[in-house]
C-alpha cells in the first residue's frame, strides 16, 4: 500500500516511523516532512495546508492511504476532499473536525447531550459578553471561538483580566477571525489529562492516556507553548477512570456527532480535568497530540498502520491493538526564545549518539537535512523520548540521551514528568 503522511511535527514523525515499520506499508510519502521523517519516508515539498496541491500528488501517484497530522488541513475539508478523488483518508470531514475548529460547536454538542463540562456561552459582542462575565465572577475562561494555534484561550484571574481578554479577541483581532465569536466558560480545577481514541463513526477504541506541559518553563513558568514534553500513560486515569471516560464523554461524543449527521472518523483526543465531580471536557482536538503522540507511538506494539486503516474502513469493533507495559516519556528540545522570536539555522549534533541509546528515539520536528548535517529550523525541534518500566525510568533514560545532544542554541524543561514522579514518592 501506498501511503502519504500530511505534516512535518514530531507527531507525524512518529506516525511515520510506526507506518514505516508495517508490512503494509509498500511507500511512504511525507508532506512536507522534516529531516528524520526523511529516513523513513520520502519527503515531498508540500505545505501541509495547500489542499490542492496535496489532492494533485495523491493522485498522479496512486496513493492509496493519506494520514492528515494537524488540525487545519482537516478543518479546510482536505479529507473530503480526498474522498472526493476516491483516496482513503484517516482524520474527520471538514464539518466533523469542527469539534475542534469551533469551540461554541463543542460546548453546544457537550450541552445538548449531556456530556460533563464547565458551564459556558458564547457571544459575538463584546458588551454582552462582559454583563456575562459581571455576572458569573472570575476567575473565568475567555476563548477565541475559532482556531488560533493553541493560543486562543486565555485564563483570567480577575473580571479586569477577563475584560482585556474580549477587548483582546473580538477588538484587536488578535486571532483574526477565530475572534468573530467567544466562549466564556467556567474555569475547571483538577488534574489535567489527555486522553485518545480511535473513532470510526459508529465505535471507539480507547488508545492510552497522556499528561503534556504546556508552559515553557520549569515548574509551570513561562509563557504557553504547544507543549514542551509528555508522558504516557497519565497515573491520574486509572483503569476505572479511563471506563468512566469511554462511558460518559468518548462514546456519548460519538452517538452525538453520528445523531448530529456529522459522524466522527479519525482521533478524538479529549482534553480532560480531572475534578472533584469527575473527568469533565476542557477541549477536543480533531486529530494526535503534539508531543503526546510521540510516547504514545513508543508503547503501541500493534502495527499501526492496521488500526489507522480499520478506523478509516469501519471495522473498529474488531480491532485490538497491544501495548507495552511500560511507561514512555518524551522531552521536547526547542530553540532559545521559543514560543517567542527565536534564530533557525543552528547545528544540532550528537543525534547519533543520542539514538545510540537502547529504548530511545529522537523524533524530529522543526528540522532540515544539508546532507549528514542536520540544523534547527523551527521552535519546537526534537522530541527526545524514551521507554521506561516507570516514568522516573522512563525521565532518566530520556535526559540521559538529552544530555548527549550538542546544541547550545536550543534548551529544554527538566522536570518533564515531575507530577507522576511526586506522586510515587
Ligand atoms: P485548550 O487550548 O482549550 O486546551 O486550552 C489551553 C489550556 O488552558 C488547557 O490545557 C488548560 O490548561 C487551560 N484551560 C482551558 N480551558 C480551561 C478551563 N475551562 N478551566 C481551566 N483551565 C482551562
Ligand atoms: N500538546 C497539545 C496539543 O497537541 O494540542
Amino acid at each position: 500500500m501506498r501511503v502519504l503522511v500530511v505534516g512535518s511535527g514530531g507527531r507525524e514523525h512518529a506516525l511515520c516511523w510506526a507506518i514505516a515499520k508495517s508490512p503494509k506499508c509498500k511507500k511512504l510519502y511525507c508532506a512536507p516532512g522534516n529531516a528524520g521523517i526523511a529516513k523513513v519516508a520520502e519527503c515531498v515539498d508540500i505545505g501541509a495546508d495547500d489542499i490542492d496541491d496535496l489532492v494533485c500528488f495523491a493522485i498522479e501517484n496512486d496513493i492509496d492511504f493519506v494520514v492528515v497530522g494537524p488540525e487545519a488541513p482537516l478543518v479546510a475539508g482536505l479529507v473530503d476532499q480526498l474522498m472526493k478523488s476516491g483516496i482513503k483518508a484517516f482524520g474527520p470531514s471538514a464539518q466533523a473536525a469542527k469539534i475542534e475548529g469551533s469551540k461554541g460547536f463543542m460546548k453546544d454538542l457537550c450541552a445538548k447531550y449531556n456530556i460533563p463540562s464547565g458551564y459556558y456561552d458564547r457571544f459575538d459582542e463584546p458588551d454582552a459578553a462582559k454583563e456575562y462575565i459581571l455576572r458569573k465572577r472570575a476567575p473565568i475562561v475567555v476563548k477565541a471561538d475559532g482556531l488560533a494555534a493553541g493560543k486562543g484561550v486565555i485564563l483570567c484571574r480577575n473580571e479586569n483580566e477577563a475584560y482585556a481578554a474580549i477587548d483582546h479577541i473580538m477588538a484587536e483581532r488578535a486571532f483574526g477571525e477565530a475572534g468573530d465569536e467567544v466562549v466564556i466558560e467556567e474555569f475547571l480545577r483538577g488534574e489535567e489529562a489527555s486522553f485518545f481514541a480511535l473513532v470510526d463513526g459508529e465505535h471507539a477504541l480507547p488508545l492510552l492516556s497522556a499528561q503534556d506541559h504546556k508552559s515553557a518553563h520549569d515548574g509551570g513558568e513561562g509563557p504557553n507553548t504547544g507543549g514542551m514534553g509528555a508522558y504516557s500513560p497519565a497515573p491520574v486515569i486509572t483503569g476505572k477512570m479511563a471506563k468512566t471516560i469511554m462511558n460518559t464523554i468518548i462514546l456519548p461524543t460519538v452517538e452525538a456527532m453520528a445523531a448530529e449527521g456529522v459522524p466522527y472518523k479519525g482521533v478524538l483526543y479529549a482534553g480532560l480535568m480531572i475534578t472533584n465531580d469527575g473527568p469533565k471536557v476542557l477541549e477536543f482536538n480533531a486529530r494526535f497530540g503534539d508531543p503526546e503522540t510521540q510516547p504514545l507511538i513508543l508503547q503501541l506494539k500493534s502495527d499501526l498502520l492496521e488500526a489507522l486503516l480499520a478506523c478509516a474502513e469501519g471495522r473498529l469493533d474488531k480491532l485490538k491493538l497491544k501495548w507495552r507495559d511500560e511507561a514512555a516519556l518524551t522531552v521536547v528540545m526547542a530553540a532559545n526564545g521559543y514560543p517567542g522570536y527565536y534564530e533557525k539555522g543552528a547545528q544540532i549534533k550528537g543525534l547519533e549518539k543520542a539514538e545510540e541509546l537502547d529504548n530511545v528515539v529522537v523524533f524530529h520536528a522543526g528540522t532540515v537535512a544539508d546532507g549528514p548535517n542536520v540544523f534547527a529550523n523551527g521552535g519546537r525541534v526534537l522530541g527526545v523520548t524514551a521507554l521506561g518500566k516507570t516514568v522516573a525510568d522512563a525521565q532518566k533514560l530520556a535526559y540521559q540521551a538529552v544530555d548527549l545532544i550538542d546544541w547550545p542554541e536550543g534548551f529544554c524543561r527538566r522536570d518533564i514528568g515531575w507530577r507522576t514522579i511526586k506522586r510515587r514518592k
